[in-house]
């Protein structure tokens, strides 16, 4: 058996969650391998909405077991809360989400240190999130974290306390925020009892195991490639490996074990917080694209940025991820418009290319448009690929074209059953 991949291909928010939601039948286990509660992942069924942060996509379907492998970095108080949340819409959790022992935690001071440092780089912050994720990282590559499995050692409060102290001394460098330690700490050590309360696994045995037993596992991710810390934008990128190789990282699974990889883009595209974004339309259409998407973070409310669909970006995240099956959401956010722009390559100073430049900015690089005519009519009847408006057909088939991958899955609404699908994805 192998592990399938879901993963999003732009710069985050492409529809993971609702597609890890439809398809987790067909798995017997679902797996975040990477990031932590910077994810917002929105499962909307039953006439309900649920963000989903740190808990794997799979969580409302009923026969699934769930994990947060040791590449993801848990804060233990938004855990706890989404735990609660959860229960709340009659959800337990009890014995369907297993923890890797190797994930690193987020401390309250982790956070802190988020927020000081996007505070010091001002105009030229990152725009994260702010819940810790970088800080959390650089204590993991630089061997100083805490991990979910030092907290059943005798000695996990010095370990915390030594950990504290040093972060202490880091944000005194940097110019003073505010921030209330001690009643942070006080939810922390508090929510970290429930963290401690569901069962540790060592994930790379664990699921190397589950496979040799014929076990399906699908691996969710979280961002997206064009914010991985290497292929992304850099600086402006989120600090784990968003693509597939992070799957091996972040569950010790080998690279001859990873199967089909589903990569997701929006019909358009958006992105949060600072970065390049060659094709961000900031009039109109930006705006008509924002309003009827909805495009608002699930984890931060930040309005999102918006634009056409980019596809040298788009084969580049292909490319660096092996995408063998293409998804494509919100297509019912351009219903209405009238024309529809993809961008087919760069002009980059007095040449023409399809490769993403090493540095794009704004200045060096200006996007080459298609326009397509708009299908200008509702899809809320449609269940069949088939009987697509010839205009949507031509869109998806130069999508398909241009990056040389089947798109399988066309998501037409938010909800779980909007969604229509062809060949290889069979759903159970
Ligand atoms: P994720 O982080 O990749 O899981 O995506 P988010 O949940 O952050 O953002 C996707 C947003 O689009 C959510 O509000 C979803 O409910 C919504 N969504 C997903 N698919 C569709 C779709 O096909 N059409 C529309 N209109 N909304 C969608
Ligand atoms: P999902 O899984 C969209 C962005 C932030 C910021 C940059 C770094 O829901 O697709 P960080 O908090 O990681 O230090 O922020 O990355 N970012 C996301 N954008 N969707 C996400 O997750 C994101 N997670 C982080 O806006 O620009
Ligand atoms: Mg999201």
């Amino acid at each position: 058996m192998s592990v399938d991949v879901i993963l999003g291909l732009q710069w985050g928010d492409e529809g993971k969650g609702k597609i890890v939601d439809f398809l987790a039948p067909n798995y017997d286990i679902v797996a975040r391998f990477q990031g932590g509660p910077n994810a917002g992942h929105t499962l909307k069924f039953d006439n309900q909405k649920f963000v989903l942060h740190t808990v794997p996509s799979g969580i409302f379907r009923d026969n699934q077991l769930n994990i947060i492998g040791n590449g993801v970095v848990i804060d233990p108080i938004t855990l706890a809360r989404e735990i609660k949340g959860l229960e709340q819409v009659n959800v337990h959790v009890e014995g369907r989400l297993l923890v890797a022992k190797k994930a690193h935690l987020i401390l309250p001071t982790h956070r802190f240190l988020d927020a000081a440092s996007e505070n010091a780089k001002g105009v030229a912050k990152i725009g994260s999130t702010l819940k810790g994720i970088g800080p959390t990282y650089m204590d993991k590559t630089g061997r100083n974290g805490l991990r979910v499995g030092d907290l059943n050692a005798p000695d996990f409060l010095e370990k915390y306390n030594s950990l504290k102290q040093k972060h202490l001394k880091l944000l005194s460098i940097y110019p003073t925020i505010d921030f209330d330690l001690a009643t942070e700490e006080e939810k922390w050590l508090r929510d970290v009892q429930l963290l401690k309360s569901l069962p540790q696994v060592d994930c790379e045995y664990y699921l190397n195991e589950a496979l040799k037993q014929g076990k399906r596992i699908l691996a969710e991710g979280a961002q997206g490639s064009m914010l991985d810390i290497d292929y992304g934008t850099y600086p402006f990128v989120t600090s784990s490996n968003t693509i597939t190789a992070g799957v091996c990282i972040g569950l010790g699974v080998p690279p001859s074990k990873i199967g089909e990889v589903i990569g997701i883009s929006k019909a358009y595209c958006t992105r949060v917080g600072s970065g390049p974004f060659p094709t961000e339309l900031n009039g109109e259409i930006g705006e008509f694209l924002r309003r009827e998407g909805a495009e608002f973070g699930a984890t931060t409310g930040r309005p999102r940025r918006c634009g056409w669909l980019d596809l040298p970006q788009l084969r580049y995240t292909c490319m660096v991820n092996g995408v063998t099956q293409l998804v494509v959401t919100k297509i019912d956010v351009m219903d209405k418009l009238e024309q529809i722009g993809v961008a087919t390559a760069y002009r980059v100073g007095s040449d023409t290319t399809d490769l993403l430049p090493y540095d794009i900015t704004a200045d060096n690089l200006e996007p080459i448009y298609e326009h397509h005519p708009g299908w200008q009519q509702p899809l809320d009847d449609i269940t069949d690929f088939d009987h697509f408006p010839a205009p949507l057909k031509t869109y998806l088939e130069k999508i398909e074209e241009g990056l040389g991958v089947p798109i399988t899955m066309v998501s037409t609404g938010p909800e779980r059953r909007k969604l229509i699908t062809r060949e290889k994805a069979e759903v159970a």
